[in-house]
């Protein structure tokens, strides 16, 4: 690994089938990064493709009448074909049907064997082919025989496996989560991985031999095939050259600096990934980064819930840069956010359209009118020094908030920036000071710093909205290194002399999507994507009161869950499981108000029924807050 290098990675996706919107959403965030990385000068490689063996895609193949290899291949191609749409900068799409793949897979598996770390057992237990993993029953909804966290089927499996010696490295690890917090990001996160593996961690199945679709067990090739998971992950390896492909690349890339992945992949990354590396002797990658999921109708976004929207028709309906942007601007990256077409539309009109995209053209149209497009030279005025420092402010900012992948934050600062910049054209009036010949030259500074500026936010957002910045930029003149952090070393440095003239149009202003035709009394509303308001007669079907928590304990046999008990003003208190252990101490909770919603049907969480819902928000650092009431509010009150 080199100081000037950097190397990202995106989960492989499964191609048992076609990408949807929350896949485009890594893989963008990563992008981003990457992109941003370049501009600082690094040396960057980003790596994305596809996961094609194990049971889930065979499954769909046997499906649908072809071989899973067929499978793969077609759907391969579309994340190929969509991550080319998007005009992703990866620099390399991996199969795991790659010949060099299978190639460092079996070196890997061969070093964890010779560490004597593999042994030969039988499994009996819990398999979710949807997620491709092993259950415990405390992770399981035992009456529906499905998973509490994906809501995926499981089934029992009892064949002869072997085992990788996971429990060895129960130290190590914890001892490398201690060595630094940032190995495992967000906090919570963090939390979690650690809370697990201080737990009961027993060794992993690492081999199948109910179907073949997978890379064969190097040392039992005719009967055994390799556990998807130990397949997948040493994807991270082979995309630099792992294992002896190519010395060069991996020396100056692996470890990688982030593997991004959504949290429900992170016990693979941050548990099972470094113990496997710290088998073969490898060296382990400098962070795992587990974002939130895009959600829509409640739920996680995705094909088998049928609420995934098809990107490839998004990226033509509002172009690659507006999405890259909602998408990261819209929720802390780390929690989870909902995909609502309204709130598109309204940030592209808000912020790109009228605050950045009017900027850039109403500050060319008065060159243009004032100098005849001519960018005066730099000089100096001391009203100046309070829009210099914030740009700088701004600058050095964003470089950190993009250090921890605060997306939200370097976009929310970048547009404070425009803003100030438009409030500067507003207090200086450059169009007043063109009627008097005798403020040329405050005119001609005027004019300078706001193009000045534009430029410094044009760069700042060149990683999120690479088509709109490079019109910009093309437009400013500005050559290679004046489109690096090389370039914002100075204020005014640049320039001078150049004429500008004014870019194509940068955004349109969108309509809101259509509202849904008035349905006939009593027929069933349908649901539409992006529709942000509802009648006062259903929010009031949702019943939300004040709970008074009496009692909080930690549900046995889960990291993130308390049963508390809590009255809501009736004869009894009702019994409420919430997933906020990670977030909230049991002493946090008892004796306070807090608003629950209490008309929701009945669910059973790890066999207890919860009676209510309470309602939280997540932190921007991916912890949990309740909303709460003081005690001059009785248990019970409605909320409305
Ligand atoms: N193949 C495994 C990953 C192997 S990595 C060595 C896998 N594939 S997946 O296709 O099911 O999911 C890939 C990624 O997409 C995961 O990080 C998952 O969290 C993410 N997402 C799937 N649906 C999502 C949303 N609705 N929102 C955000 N990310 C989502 O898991």
């Amino acid at each position: 690994m080199s100081e000037s290098s950097f190397y990202v990675t995106t989960p492989i996706y499964y191609v048992n089938g076609v990408p949807h919107v929350g896949h485009v959403y890594t893989t963008i965030a990563c992008d981003v990064l990457a992109r941003f990385q370049r501009m600082l000068g690094k040396d960057v490689f980003f790596l994305t493709g596809t996961d094609e063996h194990g049971i889930k895609v065979q499954r769909e193949a046997e499906a649908r009448g072809i071989t899973p290899k067929q499978l793969a291949d077609e759907n391969s191609e579309v994340f190929r074909a969509l991550f080319e749409r998007f005009e992703l900068t990866h620099d390399r799409f991996i199969r795991t049907t790659d010949a060099d793949h299978s190639e460092v897979v079996t070196a890997i598996y061969q070093a964890m064997y010779d560490a004597g770390d593999i042994y030969l057992d039988t499994y009996a237990g819990w398999y979710c082919a949807g997620d491709e993993a092993f259950y415990d029953e405390s992770e399981i909804d035992m009456d529906a025989k499905l998973t509490i966290d994906s809501g995926k089927p499981v089934e029992w499996v009892e064949e002869e496996s072997y085992f990788f010696r996971l429990s060895k490295y129960k130290e190590p690890l914890l001892q490398w989560y201690a060595s630094d917090p940032s190995v495992v990001r967000p906090e919570s996160r963090y939390n979690e991985v650690v809370s697990f593996v201080q737990g009961d961690l027993r060794d992993l199945s690492i081999s199948r031999t109910t179907f073949d679709w997978g890379i064969p067990l190097p040392t039992d090739p005719e009967r055994h095939v390799l556990y998807v998971w130990v397949d997948a992950l040493t994807n991270y390896l082979t995309g630099v050259g792992g294992l002896g492909q190519d010395d060069e690349a991996y020396q100056t890339f692996w470890p990688a600096d982030v593997h991004m992945i959504g949290k429900d992949i992170l016990r693979f990354h941050a548990v099972y990934w470094p113990a496997f590396l710290m088998s073969a002797g490898l060296p382990l990658p400098k962070q795992v980064f587990a974002h939130g999921f895009l959600i829509s109708e409640g739920r996680k976004m995705g094909k088998s819930f049928g609420n995934g929207l098809d990107p490839f028709v998004l990226a033509d309906e509002y172009g690659l840069d507006l999405l890259r942007y909602y998408m990261l601007r819209e929720v802390p990256f780390g929690n989870d956010g909902k995909f609502v077409q309204a709130r598109v539309v309204e940030r592209n009109n808000a912020e790109l359209a009228d605050n950045y995209g009017n900027l850039v053209n109403r500050t060319i149209k008065m060159l243009g009118r004032f100098r005849d497009g001519v960018l005066p030279a730099y000089s100096a005025h001391d009203d100046d020094a309070q829009l210099i420092a914030t740009a700088v402010e701004t600058r050095d900012a964003i470089v950190e908030h993009m250090r921890v992948l605060a997306f939200d934050r370097a976009l929310e600062d970048t547009l404070r920036l425009s803003t100030a910049l438009n409030l500067y054209l507003q207090q200086t009036q450059p169009w007043k000071l063109a009627k008097d010949e005798a403020q040329a030259e405050r005119l001609g500074q005027v004019l300078y710093n706001t193009i000045e500026g534009i430029r410094w936010v044009t760069i700042l957002l060149s990683a999120f909205l690479p088509e709109a910045t490079s019109r910009v930029l093309n437009a400013l003149g500005a050559t290679a290194s004046e489109r690096t952090f090389a370039g914002l070393s100075e204020w005014g440095s640049w320039g001078g002399g150049q004429t500008i003239e004014a870019p194509p149009v940068l955004f349109t202003k969108l309509e809101l999507p259509p509202q849904p035709e008035p349905q006939p009394e009593g027929a069933q509303e349908p649901e539409v994507e992006g529709e942000l308001r509802i009648d006062f007669e259903e929010f009031l079907k949702v019943e939300m009161r004040v709970g008074l928590v009496l009692d909080a304990v930690k549900v046995d046999g889960s990291d993130k869950l308390l049963k508390l008990s809590v009255d809501l003003g009736e004869e009894a208190p009702r019994t409420v499981v919430a997933g906020l252990a990670q977030s909230l101490a049991p002493k946090d909770l008892v004796g306070r108000r807090f608003a629950c919603v209490t008309n929701l049907k009945r669910r059973k969480i790890f066999g207890i029924e919860s009676q209510a819902m309470m309602l939280a928000a997540d932190t921007r650092e991916g912890g949990l807050q309740l909303s709460s009431f003081g005690e001059d509010v009785a248990p019970g009150t409605r909320i409305s």
